[in-house]
């Protein structure tokens, strides 16, 4: 079974092209069967939920999907923590988030990952990437997103919710979604400046040695806003971030979701 992998799409920021309308002219060119979103759909949980109504009804293939950091922003201050949007995504059959689907002849699991620092130049100390600002730039989940908890903990806890799944379908082809990255190879690259500091924010390298300790097939992922498939140790890691329509290197958003977006088979 064939499936599109995109995620970024950041419909709100890019919301003068008509993004879903292309995703489901791109899902019937490629004749795909399905589609996977690794989070960041837009800003907020009240723009994001409303898109994925509209999804369900234009798409012409199911999807499945996790939510990405931006799409946990609470910046209405509507909702006591980010655990309850975090619930609300989970009330979507498509939502990944603590479950597995059986798809073709795979399993698809997921949640949002998170970040432990562990990509974060070994410089700077814990406390230093608990502030999540440097130079007068501000990392924004730390103003938006209330998981009440350490950001250590959390990434554990979602790594390990994921292994649990894995596990019970051990010997099973599996394709796990996340958000956050796994690998450091994803990272983004030193020469832009700050990054040795924020790229403690995207990921956990835990997740990635999890995933091969595990057999895992396929690993989606975003959140980096980089395009990368990289294959190791027969994990096959896919990281196709569509981005803001200020980072695209066309001026053609058909042309730059071709290029984006990625197939794996279920
Ligand atoms: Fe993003």
């Amino acid at each position: 079974m064939k499936l599109g992998v995109i995620s970024d799409i950041h419909l709100d920021v890019n919301e003068q092209y008509p993004v879903v309308e292309l995703l489901a002219k791109e899902a019937e060119r490629r004749k795909l069967e399905g589609l996977l979103l690794a989070g960041d759909i837009s800003n907020g949980p009240k723009s994001t939920l409303r898109h994925l109504e509209q999804m369900k009804k234009r798409l012409p293939v199911p999807f499945w999907f996790v939510p990405g950091n931006h799409d946990m922003w609470d910046q209405e201050q509507e909702y006591m923590d980010s655990w309850q949007i975090y619930e609300e995504y989970k009330k979507y059959e498509e939502c990944l988030c603590g479950k597995s689907v059986q798809v073709g002849n795979s399993i698809l699991l997921g949640n949002i990952g998170w970040y432990d620092y562990s990509f974060g130049d070994e410089a700077y100390s814990i406390e230093d990437f608990q502030k999540k600002s440097r130079n007068g730039r501000v990392w924004q989940d730390s103003i938006w997103v209330r998981w009440n908890r350490d950001d250590r903990q959390l990434a554990k806890a979602m790594c390990e919710e994921l292994e649990e799944i894995i596990k019970e379908h051990k010997g099973k082809r599996t394709i796990s979604v996340t958000h956050m990255i796994a690998l450091p190879e994803l990272k983004v690259p030193l020469e832009r400046v700050n990054w040795d500091y924020f790229n403690a924010f995207l990921g956990s390298r835990e997740l990635g040695e999890m995933y091969e300790r595990n057999g895992v097939s396929c690993a989606v992922m975003g959140h980096v806003h980089y395009r990368k498939r990289i294959l190791k140790n027969q994990v096959d890691y896919v990281c196709a971030c569509l981005n803001y329509h200020t980072e695209w290197q066309t001026q053609d958003p058909g042309e730059e979701l071709r290029k984006t977006m990625q197939e794996i088979e279920a």
